[in-house]
């Protein structure tokens, strides 16, 4: 049987990296093999893109340029780990995933969706999210969280308004897909943040067991 493919997403300072391990202790308590990655990147090659991507320099980068590197990280993404990985019966946890192509690339930075969509339908396929946790947090709760990264990459340097399109793009698609997207109050303390992901992870497994998929 196939892995679960599960995608986190959430701007930043939303506490993604910190699900993770919530998530890794939910899935070892499961005995669930599982592999953990995130986007941009994943893979050595499209690590490597996610440097390009992230990097700040003195050359503006074209919202398309920034499109393309994303799509073709997740390309190599898909083919040589997501995929290989599900098909053995492992499940892929993946820290951020498509929907933030949606959102910083779409609604952030007012890029087109119907390329997007076709995009999507090009790279990823039939490779969808079995389910999406989507933590959300205020811009401002986030923004305190993350104040003491020493390192700001191209995008944390963006503007308030920036990340509050994030912000308000991820609802929307919350709102758009119920049932594949779960709304996580992030703004709670990081064990009631952690209790609300792990019920989330029993009511999914529960209902692919009772539908056998
Ligand atoms: N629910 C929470 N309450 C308070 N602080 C949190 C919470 N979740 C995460 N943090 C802290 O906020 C910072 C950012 O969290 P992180 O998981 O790295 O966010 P992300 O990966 O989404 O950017 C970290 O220092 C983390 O310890
Ligand atoms: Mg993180």
């Amino acid at each position: 049987m196939k892995g679960k493919f599960i995608t986190l997403e959430g701007g930043e300072g939303s506490g993604k990296s910190t699900a993770i391990e919530s998530i890794k202790q939910w899935l070892d308590d499961h005995s669930i093999p599982y592999l953990m990655t995130r986007e941009p990147g994943g893979t050595p090659l499209a690590e490597d893109i996610r440097n390009l991507i992230l990097q700040t320099r003195e050359e503006s980068v074209s919202d398309m340029t920034e499109l393309l590197l994303v799509f073709a990280a997740r390309a190599q993404h898909i083919a040589e780990k997501i995929q290989p990985a599900l098909q053995q019966g492992v499940w892929v946890i993946s820290d951020r995933f498509l929907d933030s192509s949606y959102v910083y690339q779409g609604n952030a930075r007012g890029g087109s969706f119907a390329i997007i969509d076709q995009l999507a339908e090009w790279v990823v396929s039939d490779c969808q999210p079995d389910a999406t946790l989507l933590l959300d947090v205020s811009v401002e709760v986030g923004q305190q969280r993350v104040v003491q990264r020493q390192q700001q990459d191209r995008l944390d340097k963006e503007s308030f308004s920036f990340h509050e399109k994030v912000r308000q793009g991820f609802l929307q698609r919350a709102v758009a897909e119920p049932n594949r997207v779960s709304i996580i109050d992030a703004s709670q303390d990081i064990e009631s943040v952690k209790r609300q992901i792990q019920a989330q992870l029993d009511r999914l497994q529960l209902n692919w067991a009772s539908t056998g998929s």
